[in-house]
């Protein structure tokens, strides 16, 4: 009886539960086909890139989501995001918290246009879009070294 019991439950249970996200199943040259969602994205061990990761689904993820208008650059795209994460993250949060405007005249508003936004939110914000997006390494050692 209790054997069957738990059959019952374990076939509840370990059925068709949504797969595990990993990152190398989202990252590559393009990222992921059409708009990307926080759900499609993996979520991450540390603490510090899990609050980055709620903050981008509330403010980032309209423009970086992959909003072809705006000419934010994808989340999970390493072609969009190789040559900005080559300048560091302090100049990537920097851009992110004053504002920006690239080579391509888009606008990156300062704090993605959310005043409320404190520097560490988007400090955060950023490490999770980098994490995502070919810069798992410079974000991870960025988040350590931060906290020294
Ligand atoms: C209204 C659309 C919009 C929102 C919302 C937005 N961004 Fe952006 N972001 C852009 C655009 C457009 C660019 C590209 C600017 C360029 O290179 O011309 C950009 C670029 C960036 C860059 C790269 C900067 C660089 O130096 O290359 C970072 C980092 C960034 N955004 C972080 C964020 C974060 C974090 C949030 C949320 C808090 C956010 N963005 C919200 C539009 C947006």
């Amino acid at each position: 009886m209790r054997a069957l019991l738990i059959l019952v439950v374990a076939a509840q249970f370990g059925g068709p539960v949504a797969a595990e996200v990993a990152l190398t199943d989202v990252v590559s040259e393009r990222g992921l086909k059409g708009f990307v969602t926080v759900d499609r994205l993996p979520v991450p061990a540390e603490p510090v890139l899990q609050q980055g990761r709620t903050v981008w689904e509330g403010t980032c993820m309209a423009c970086h989501g992959g909003n072809k208008a705006t000419g934010a650059p994808k989340i999970t795209a390493t072609k969009k995001w190789e040559s900005r994460i080559a300048q560091g993250l302090p100049t990537l949060i920097e851009h992110a918290v004053q504002g920006f405007v690239g080579k391509t005249y888009s606008e990156m508003p300062a704090r993605g246009g959310n005043p409320d936004l404190t520097d560490e939110q988007i400090a955060s914000a950023v490490a999770f879009m980098v994490w995502a997006s070919g810069g798992r390494d410079a974000a991870l050692h960025f988040i350590t070294t931060e906290k020294e």
